[in-house]
């Protein structure tokens, strides 16, 4: 044997070796299930693990936007007209969630945290000085008030009417805009107070919010499984709510929406339990998206989430008392409200019946300002972007007894709607980008034994030419070698022709 055909025979064999177990690999997608599974054991709520720290201290700011509608003609209101708005905002605070009292419990596969979120205000992403603006909207105290006596008989009704109205009270308030979020001194409350000590004499939309928590969590670490990484166990204490009218509406699925489990797909659907919506909402893959640099899945409500009962009618629980149901894209939730008719829709009733939005001049649904949506990054499940936007509103009527409410239709009053957004912050993407790409490489390590296979391949055609055309001459020598790219020659050694075609 020559040298020359010595080297042919080496690199086929290796040659031969690296295709055989180069596409072995990718076929067992070995590589692939490895980096997955060091994944799965990876993302868990464990001390040692590097998701706990950003669990526990999230890096990414997040930013609460506060959006009012401010009244422009409540007189013309009473008087039984159309309702005029005008947008006022965005009043912005800085949000801070830290998790505190964590504990571990079942040898580490459940965690306790309270989540305590701090509003700091940020005026250079606001329009004016919360403490200046005044804002006229509806006085949820007085409505509350009047949807609770509604119950009472008429005489008790036009007695307590009277005494209110000696009051000075409206249903409309002029407040600042700090006054209304943060909370003031309400005259009807102070008065209820005096009568019954256990009602508040103030009120805000987010009184007491300020450094407190939402309730006690027990989450899932994810170590038993880690479809159930973050998932809620129990909050205060319970497994199920109590409130709504059937028992799957009342389920706690899923996590807070901090974080997701690792390897998500586009089929599935990501439960989220928000406390303040008191209720556990779906999100379902919408889109391919890219964040700095990060390619993410965005997850958003569908709209059968806030459906009527009617189009579906798994959301017939969602109706209390039951069979007491609205119309699509709203929420009542006066059963954590403490019985006030408040409903919580999207901003301008985006998705929500027509009805809802023409009842209220000023309001202008669109996706992209409206929407909530959640871009994840599917590999490892974090949240590299979210926008979580929602509509406070509160049911005005007719109320026997209060001359005031005589001439008003029946509306979802809106009141004022927020955006909530988070984006990762420049580190984390680094980091994650770095991450996403070790594992890319992993994962397509066979890949790369078979290009080198493929490579030696070409290699080997092209001497075996080589080794031919010394027989055959030099003209097809010169030509064959024009074909050591990618194609595969044949010789015809009775006629000393090479033909080539590609392989
Ligand atoms: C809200 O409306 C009232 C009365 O129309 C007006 O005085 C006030 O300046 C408005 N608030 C803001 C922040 O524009
Ligand atoms: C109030 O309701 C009446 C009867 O349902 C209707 O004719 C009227 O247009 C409504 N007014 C407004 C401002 O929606
Ligand atoms: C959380 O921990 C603090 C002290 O670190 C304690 O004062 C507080 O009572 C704890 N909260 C709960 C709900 O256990
Ligand atoms: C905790 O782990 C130990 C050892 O692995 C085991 O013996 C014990 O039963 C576990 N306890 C619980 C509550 O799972
Ligand atoms: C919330 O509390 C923090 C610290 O206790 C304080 O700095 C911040 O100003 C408060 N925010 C509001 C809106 O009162
Ligand atoms: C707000 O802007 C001023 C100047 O425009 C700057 O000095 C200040 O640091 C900014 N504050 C924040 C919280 O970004
Ligand atoms: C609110 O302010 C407007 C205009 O500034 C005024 O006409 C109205 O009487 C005020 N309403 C209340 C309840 O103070
Ligand atoms: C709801 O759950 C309770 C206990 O968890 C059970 O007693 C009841 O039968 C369930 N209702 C329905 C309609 O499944
Ligand atoms: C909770 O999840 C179950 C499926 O796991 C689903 O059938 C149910 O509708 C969900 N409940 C809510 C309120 O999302
Ligand atoms: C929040 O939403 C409002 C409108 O809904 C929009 O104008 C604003 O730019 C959004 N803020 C962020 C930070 O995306």
């Amino acid at each position: 044997m020559t040298r020359r055909s010595c080297a042919i025979y080496a690199t086929g064999i290796v040659c031969a070796h690296l295709l055989i177990v180069g596409i072995a690999l990718v076929l067992a997608q070995v590589f692939q299930t490895m980096i997955h599974s060091r994944l799965k054991k990876e993302i868990t709520l464990t001390e040692k693990s590097q998701v706990f720290a950003s669990w526990k201290n999230p890096p990414p700011p997040v930013y609460m936007e506060y959006y009012f509608f401010n009244v422009t003609n409540p007189e013309v209101f009473l008087a039984g007209g159309k309702a005029v708005v005008k947008q006022i905002g965005p009043y912005t605070y800085r949000e801070y969630r830290p998790r505190e009292n964590v504990t571990f419990l079942e040898n580490g596969t459940k965690v306790y945290a309270l989540n305590p979120k701090t509003f700091v205000f940020e005026p250079n992403k606001s329009v004016g000085d919360p403490k200046d603006d005044i804002v006229v909207t509806v006085n949820i105290p007085f409505v509350a008030v009047m949807n609770e006596l509604n119950s009472y008989s008429f005489f008790l009704r036009s007695f307590v009417s009277m005494y209110i109205r000696g009051l000075g009270v409206d249903l409309f308030i002029n407040r600042t805009v700090h006054e209304v979020l943060w909370g003031f001194k309400d005259p009807l409350l102070t008065k209820i107070h005096s009568m019954k000590p256990d009602v508040d004499e103030y009120f805000g939309l987010m009184w007491k919010k300020n450094g407190t928590h939402e309730g006690e969590f027990v989450f899932h670490t994810g170590e038993e499984n880690y479809l159930d990484y973050g998932k809620i166990d129990t909050w205060n204490g319970l497994r199920e709510m109590s409130w709504w009218s059937s028992n799957q509406s009342n389920m706690i699925n899923g996590t807070d929406g901090a974080v997701f489990h690792p390897l998500i797909n586009r089929n599935e659907l990501l439960y989220i339990f928000a406390a303040d919506l008191c209720r556990s909402i779906h999100l379902a893959y919408v889109e391919d998206v890219e964040v700095k640099g990060i390619q993410a899945y965005r997850f958003a409500p569908p709209s059968d989430v806030l459906m009527s009962p009617k189009d579906n009618p798994t959301n017939e629980g969602f109706c209390v008392p039951a069979g007491d149901c609205l119309g699509t894209g709203v929420l009542k939730v006066s059963v954590c409200r403490e019985g006030a008719p408040i409903v919580v829709s999207f901003p301008h009733f985006y998705q929500a019946d027509p009805a809802y939005i023409n009842a209220v001049e000023g309001l202008n649904p669109n996706k992209e300002e409206h929407e909530t949506y959640l871009d994840l990054q599917p590999t490892t499940g974090v949240p590299i972007r979210a926008c979580k936007r929602a509509q406070l509103n509160i049911i005005l009527k007719r109320i026997p007894g209060f001359p005031k409410t005589k001439f008003i239709n029946q509306t979802i009053f809106p009141i004022m709607f927020v955006n909530e957004t988070a984006t990762i912050d420049d580190d984390s993407a680094s980091q994650m980008r770095t991450l996403l790409l070790i594992v890319t490489l992993v994962s397509n390590f066979p890949l790369l034994i078979v290009g080198l296979g493929i490579i030696l391949l070409l290699v080997l055609i092209v001497l075996f030419c080589r080794n031919r055309q010394k027989k055959v001459g030099n003209t097809t020598a010169a030509f064959c070698a024009l074909g050591n790219t990618a194609f595969c020659c044949k010789l015809d050694e009775k006629n000393h022709t090479v033909s080539m075609s590609l392989c």
